[in-house]
């Protein structure tokens, strides 16, 4: 049986209504189920089929996170999707661009819901410090030449329940209220048309400005845990690869990735 919430269900007709002739997704393609939106979407790569597109499932029975982690998502309760996209933007931008991506789906949830949302390095979005949003960038290499890239996104939107050891959250538990999905989609995918045209350094400058404001570590001690190595510092800014810059003792540090704590609330 389908959802109890009377949500539509996220077929590829009613996604593809929704989004309207002129969203910059070319294909959709719509699932009860699939292992992940964003493995769907490399094979689609690598068949050569590179055109702006859309991927959406209910459920996903191999759903990837960050650092080789699961990503799970109740199914009919949630968003989860990927996009492919040909950004073109100035060199050496490629690294923030999740950030920017990030910047972009806080501001089309919260001028849609009225809901203020955090960003937290790098690719995760915060109602009340607890997670509401990762984001999954990856790329296909094609002989010499980076693929065009899949954005995979997971925004937990009606789901109320989650382990407790997740400190995870949805957008309907903050708005009291279920959220109608395919409404949400097409806001974020009209937020994210950026993507399909050339971008400029100021236009990256400027999210990732916005991105920065709603972050609520900078000037703070915080604890940056990669694998087994663990930094701590203040966190000072982000390189142009999109790297978290740390003073640790008085000497600037970069990391790539790993796993942020906020030690000290006040600056
Ligand atoms: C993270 O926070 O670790 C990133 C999670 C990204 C999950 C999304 S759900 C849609 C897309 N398909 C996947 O397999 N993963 C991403």
């Amino acid at each position: 049986m389908h959802n109890e919430t009377a949500d539509v269900p996220l077929t590829a007709e009613a996604v593809s209504g929704v989004l309207g002739p002129s969203a910059f997704v070319r294909n959709v393609f719509a699932f009860d189920s699939v292992d992940s939106t964003n493995a769907y979407a490399k094979t689609l790569i690598g068949q050569g089929k590179t055109d702006s597109a859309l991927i959406v499932a209910e459920k996903q029975t191999q759903g990837r996170g960050r650092l080789g982690r699961q990503w799970h998502s109740e199914r009919w309760k949630n968003l989860t999707f990927s996009l492919i996209v040909k950004p073109e933007v100035p060199a050496g931008s490629i690294g923030v661009l999740t950030l920017c991506v990030a910047e972009s789906l806080a501001s089309a949830v919260q001028t849609h819901l009225q809901i203020s949302l955090k960003t937290k390095w790098p690719n995760d979005l915060l109602i009340d410090g607890k997670k509401v949003c990762g984001i999954l960038m990856e790329s296909v290499m094609m002989g010499e030449k980076v693929s065009p890239l899949v954005i995979g996104i997971g925004l937990n939107v009606n789901q109320r329940n989650f382990p407790s050891d997740l400190d995870a959250t949805s957008l309907s538990l903050s708005t009291g209220k279920p959220v109608d999905r395919l409404t949400l989609l097409s806001e974020i995918v009209r937020k994210l048309a950026w993507l399909d045209r050339p971008v400029f350094a100021p236009d990256v400058e400027k999210k990732l400005e916005q991105w920065k404001a709603r972050c609520e570590m900078f000037g703070t001690m915080i604890r940056v845990q990669t694998g087994e190595k663990i930094l701590s510092g203040i966190a000072r800014g982000i390189g142009e690869d999109g790297g978290l810059v740390l003073d640790v003792n008085g000497t600037e540090q970069k990391v790539l990735a790993g796993d942020v704590t906020v030690l000290e609330v006040d600056k």
